[in-house]
């Protein structure tokens, strides 16, 4: 079968071979159903395959979302693989919207633009992204992975082939619609050279899409739960001393803090790395280190991959390096398994068995001035492009697997990451620091099955400082970056209560927060979530006037606009940031009744509200019959069966399932957890009550249970 398969491409090279290819010369696409809803088709072959880099779908739940018919035609599938290049064409209907794509920082609509996917630091050109998934959804309900380990270069709806069906051409003079753009019946993608696999990804809605994307890559994350508490990075010259001096002062202001980051600076040598403790700063590395874990608190190393002619490592490492070096440090080739035998072996001896809970992964993404060239040479063979764009996912395989064998959870940071990455410990970050950016980013990375930290690290003004610290407590890893400010949370005095207060909500909000990525990680739902994923829900989409211009704007086009500004977190809860300046601000409800979060007052129903900003509070609605379980006191660890104070808005009747379990080890996949579900019902006297009961008995639970009904009845 496979013979004759790739027969039929041979075939398509010769009929390619002059130069005017017309869609009758490429090849109908030969589509293979892998799950329920999941189909797969090949263009030529991949020499690395990205997907190696990630965990094996979570069959029994992709089987559980059910079937879910192919969204084209597969007739108007076709692939083509030339000397020069291998392409694909997929069909594209008039109205059909498209998201995803990866980390982008800037709008949500894919469609009439062109990107090419190369991992790269953010802000050159289009679809260069720290990660530039190559997913992308239809607002048709499917989507789309195209993958290969080569630069993708796609065409998002523009473009036209001469035989193909397309609109008459408009007089540009005399013609008052000319567009610029024309519109296109198709997404065309290319790689310069090796083949490209496409996996379709159906859905009865979009999130169901996202669903089995994420399902395919072996599920969600389900971090430790000190990972969803509070993260301080140091001032990179810091010793251990000015560490523990650090701790000291979180207890003194009162902050709560579960990790300390240790910037380059706790290596004897960095830019490149030596991976090896500097013995001035951190002389002894596991007493301190065991000082920290004794206050209950992780430490996180800062590396990049590239390896210092001083490190330990060094003389082991270096026969299986790449042709070139990134900072003057060799550049591992960890596709070789001795390569990564002996990384991990430096690590495993001098951090993880003294204690390091994980690492936050560097500098794995560009700049081209930066980064290895793409004629650098590898010793495993592999090109240098391909090494380049999965070199991130790599890393997280490795670790991953790493921690998963001690069966301890980790938690990290990436820059970095690629196709199928929902199941690694990892979250993206950027240098780039536009706090819209960063929003925009956590609404797409859950387009791409990534997490995003949109991390403060400075602040012109106390409100900004307050604005950021409201967001990035209601992302997916709470952050501070002080690797070059020294920051502290309580850097602007006037407003350290408000952070503090801001930081205690997102604590308690851990058993609600914690249940979201058990979900996550069991269905694919992304804890953080852009709007168009969530039912009963109208984006505000419109267009700009095209108004010609002769230097901004000589084509008259048009932009379309989508709010990016609003998510959704866990099952109920819409997070709407405010920025700086921002007296006001709009925020679109979805269908249904929603409440404010703090007050519990119904604040509307599928509508656009504008409400009145105040410092003190970033925004939250919540839906209807909302059970929102909380720490009735905010520490993470250090009760065995903490208590609860669950919530409920609105007049709605509904139950949720709160999942515990020991929040540190992956015992949790042989049934060492606990299931309790909790019911609010309407009682006789027409009053809701709140009851729960255990439906899954396990060790770890939470202690005393009060309802607190937040909605005057
Ligand atoms: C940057 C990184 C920062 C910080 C710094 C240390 O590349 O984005 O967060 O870690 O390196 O040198």
């Amino acid at each position: 079968m496979k013979k004759i398969f790739i027969g039929l491409f041979l075939l398509s090279v010769i009929n390619a071979q002059g130069q005017n290819t017309l869609i009758s010369d490429m090849t109908t696409l030969q589509w293979e159903q892998l799950h329920p809803g999941i189909w797969k088709a090949s263009v030529g072959t991949l020499k690395l395959n990205p997907l190696e880099f990630a965990n094996a779908p979570k069959e029994q739940a992709i089987k559980a979302l059910g079937e879910a018919p192919f969204p084209f035609q597969k007739a108007d599938t076709y692939g083509l693989l030339t000397p020069t290049r291998t392409s694909i064409r997929l069909p594209l209907g008039e109205t059909e919207k498209i998201y995803g794509l990866g980390l982008e920082f800037e709008g949500i609509n894919r469609r009439g633009n062109v990107y090419t996917l190369k991992v790269d630091h953010y802000g050159g050109i289009k679809g260069y992204t720290h990660a530039p998934v190559p997913f992308y959804i239809s607002s048709q309900g499917y989507g789309v992975l195209i993958n290969s380990p080569q630069r993708i270069k796609i065409h998002v709806g523009i473009g036209n082939r001469k035989d193909s069906k397309k609109p008459e051409p408009i007089d540009r003079t005399t013609g008052k619609n000319w567009p610029a753009r024309p519109l296109s019946d198709a997404i065309e993608a290319s790689v310069e050279h090796g083949g490209m696999e496409i996996y379709v990804f159906s859905g009865k809605t979009l999130l169901e899409v996202v669903q089995r994307y994420n399902l395919f890559g072996g599920g969600g994350v389900l971090p430790p739960k000190w990972g969803l508490g509070f993260w301080h990075r140091m001032d990179t010259k810091s010793s251990d001393a000015d560490v523990l001096k650090e701790v000291k002062d979180f207890e003194h202001h009162n902050f709560p803090l579960d990790v300390i980051g240790l910037e380059p600076g706790w290596q004897s040598f960095a830019y490149p790395c030596s991976f090896d403790w500097d013995p001035i700063r951190f002389p002894d590395p596991a007493s301190f280190l065991e000082k920290m874990n004794d206050k209950g608190i992780r430490v996180n190393l800062w590396e990049n991959p590239y390896v210092a002619p001083t490190s330990t490592m060094y003389e082991a490492i270096h026969p299986y390096t790449a042709s070139h070096t990134v900072w003057l440090g060799e550049v591992p080739d960890y596709t070789i398994p001795e390569a990564k035998e002996i990384l991990l072996a430096h690590h495993k001896k001098n951090h993880l068995d003294i204690g390091v809970s994980g690492y936050k992964f560097d500098e794995v993404d560009g700049y081209d001035f930066w980064l290895w060239p793409d004629h650098a040479t590898f010793p495993s063979g592999h090109d240098a492009i391909a090494m380049r764009q999965v070199y991130g996912m790599m890393m997280q395989a490795m670790f991953d697997g790493y921690f998963k064998e001690k069966n301890q959870r980790t938690y990290g940071l990436i820059r970095s990451s690629y196709v199928g990455a929902s199941n690694r410990n990892f979250v993206l970050y950027s240098d780039y620091y536009d706090h819209k950016g960063y929003i925009t980013a956590l609404v797409n990375s859950s387009l791409a099955g990534i997490l995003w930290t949109p991390e403060i690290r400075s602040a012109d003004s106390s409100e900004e400082w307050v604005r950021r610290f409201q967001s990035v407590c209601f992302s997916p890893l709470m952050m501070l970056n002080a690797w070059s400010s020294g920051a502290k949370p309580w850097s602007f005095p006037e407003v350290t209560d408000i952070v503090r207060n801001t930081i205690e909500l997102r604590m308690r909000l851990l058993p609600y927060l914690y249940t979201a990525f058990h979900t996550y990680h069991q269905t694919g739902i992304p804890p953080f979530r852009a709007m168009i994923l969530e039912s009963g829900y109208t984006s505000n989409e419109r267009y700009t006037k095209g108004v010609l211009d002769d230097t901004k704007n000589p084509y008259a086009e048009k932009k379309r606009i989508e709010a990016t500004d609003q998510y959704m977190m866990g099952p109920s809860i819409l997070v709407a940031p405010v920025f700086t300046g921002q007296k006001e601000r709009q925020i679109i409800l979805p269908e249904g009744n929603w409440y404010d979060f703090y007050s519990g007052e119904f604040r509307g129903n599928g509508e656009t509200i504008t409400i009145k900003t105040t410092l003190e509070k970033i925004p939250l609605l919540v839906k209807d019959g909302a059970i929102i379980p909380m720490l009735a006191t905010i520490e993470i660890n250090k009760e065995e069966k903490p208590p609860i104070l669950v919530r409920h808005y609105g007049t709605k009747e509904n139950t949720f399932t709160l999942y515990n379990d020991d929040g540190i080890s992956y015992d949790y996949e042989n049934g060492a957890f606990t299931l309790r579900e909790l019911s609010v019902a309407n009682k006789n006297n027409g009053k809701l009550k709140g009851t729960s009961k255990i439906i899954k008995k396990g060790q770890f639970d939470y202690g005393k249970i009060t309802w607190e009904f937040m909605t005057a009845q």
